[in-house]
């Protein structure tokens, strides 16, 4: 059972829907700039209530339906985000709470390429046999994070999150390859400069907004631009495919610019890449999970189908993944879904061993039957 299939996937974003026109009252921008510069139309942002936890417990709910298993068949549960609800405790275990599964739990945080990082930790623990199935989470809360005064930024971020189950399987299917990257020496063209050890929070930080996002965007661009299409190219290498076989290409949704170079790159149509930037804006870490639910629920990826994941983001940071997915399951009967999958596998035996008895005794007697 070395595989990771995917069986479950899920999404939440916040009500709140705040459009680009919304934006012209608030910073000096147009509607025009934002569109033509990023591709984006609007973004949900969190409202009371709504925090990373909330929005990844939904998901992870339907996730889990999906799947047709219970937050206790859950042996592990792996959460990319870079806002948490809170500094301590960790918001896995908030959300392994929430869910009521009674499993480990820890976050991944890897900026916006989190989700691909955690991605390729739990197929780690499904191939070593260690775990059977695995939740993955990739949420972000990031609206409180964002100065809503820095037209350079506040145009660009949105709230959201996706969750995937991973099932053990001998089929080869998830993640067949991956490759992560790291560039620690770029960290300040994308941070946020206090409210950590090396500058706790004072009147001072507040005062100069030192706990919102800070971004370079013209560096950030160019970083994408560079890590993109190569990390993607090799993690496709890695897996022993070739271009050609990709049916869709699920890259981290910062900018349509940036995606659309990407593709030129790669030498993808626009066809075989999903976009959805213009209704989320930037995610962070839930870009590339709310992506891929969309790309499942209209029917880009489908059964078999063989996709890439591509982001990029703070540290800097790049990560690439292929995933083939299997056979869609349909969940059904769902009373009998609320059962521990291992009960209602014992459950399967009993009923078949049953069935073997009454056809031995029938078998005779219709035989009789028959002969007359
Ligand atoms: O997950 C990773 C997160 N970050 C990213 O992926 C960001 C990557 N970078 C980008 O997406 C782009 O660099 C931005 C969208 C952030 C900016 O686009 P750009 O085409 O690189 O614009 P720019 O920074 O070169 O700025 C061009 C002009 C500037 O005016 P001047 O100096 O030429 O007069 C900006 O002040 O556009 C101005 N500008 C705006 N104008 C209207 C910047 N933001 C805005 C705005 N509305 N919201």
């Amino acid at each position: 059972m070395k595989y990771g299939r995917i069986v479950g996937w899920g999404k939440c974003a916040p009500h709140k829907v705040l459009t680009n026109f919304d934006l012209e009252k608030m910073v000096d921008t147009s509607d025009e700039w934002i569109v033509t510069r990023t591709g984006i139309r609007e973004r949900h942002i969190a409202g009371e209530g709504e925090t990373t936890a909330s929005l990844s417990v939904t998901a992870a709910r339907q996730a889990l339906e999906r799947a047709g298993l219970q937050p206790a068949d859950l042996d592990l549960i792996l959460v990319a985000t870079s806002s948490p609800d809170y500094l301590l405790p960790p918001v896995s275990s908030i959300i392994q709470d929430r869910l009521g599964a009674k499993c480990g739990a820890f976050m991944v945080t890897a900026g916006c390429t989190g989700f691909v990082y955690a991605l390729a930790t739990a197929q780690q623990f499904i191939a070593s046999g260690a775990y059977r199935h695995v939740l993955v989470v990739g949420a972000e809360v990031i609206s409180p994070a964002v100065d809503w005064t820095d037209r350079n930024t506040c145009v660009l971020f949105g709230d959201g999150a996706g969750a995937v189950v991973l099932k053990a399987s001998e089929e080869p299917t998830g993640v067949l390859s991956f490759v992560l990257g790291s560039d620690g020496s770029g960290a300040k063209h994308l941070w946020m400069p206090a409210g950590g050890v090396a500058r706790p929070p004072t009147h001072e930080t507040v005062d100069r907004r030192e706990h919102t996002i800070q971004m370079n965007g013209r560096e950030v661009f160019k970083f994408a631009t560079r890590v993109l299409a190569s990390a993607a190219v090799e993690a496709v290498e890695k897996a022993g495919l070739t271009m050609d076989e990709i049916d869709l290409l699920i890259p981290h949704q910062a900018n349509a610019r940036i995606i659309e170079l990407a593709a030129r790159q790669l030498g993808l149509p626009m066809e075989k890449v999903f976009v959805n930037i213009d209704r989320y804006g930037n995610t962070s870490a839930a870009s590339i999970p709310i992506a891929l639910v969309e790309a499942i629920e209209q029917g880009y990826v489908k059964e078999n189908s063989t996709v890439v994941m591509v982001g990029f983001g703070a540290g800097l940071t790049w990560a690439a993944a292929v995933v083939k997915m299997g056979v869609f399951t349909q969940p059904r009967y769902a009373l009998w879904r609320t059962i521990p999958s291992r009960a209602r596998t014992r459950a399967r035996v009993a009923v078949g061993a049953l069935q073997m008895r009454a056809g031995a005794l029938l078998l005779p007697l219709y035989a009789r039957v028959t002969k007359r």
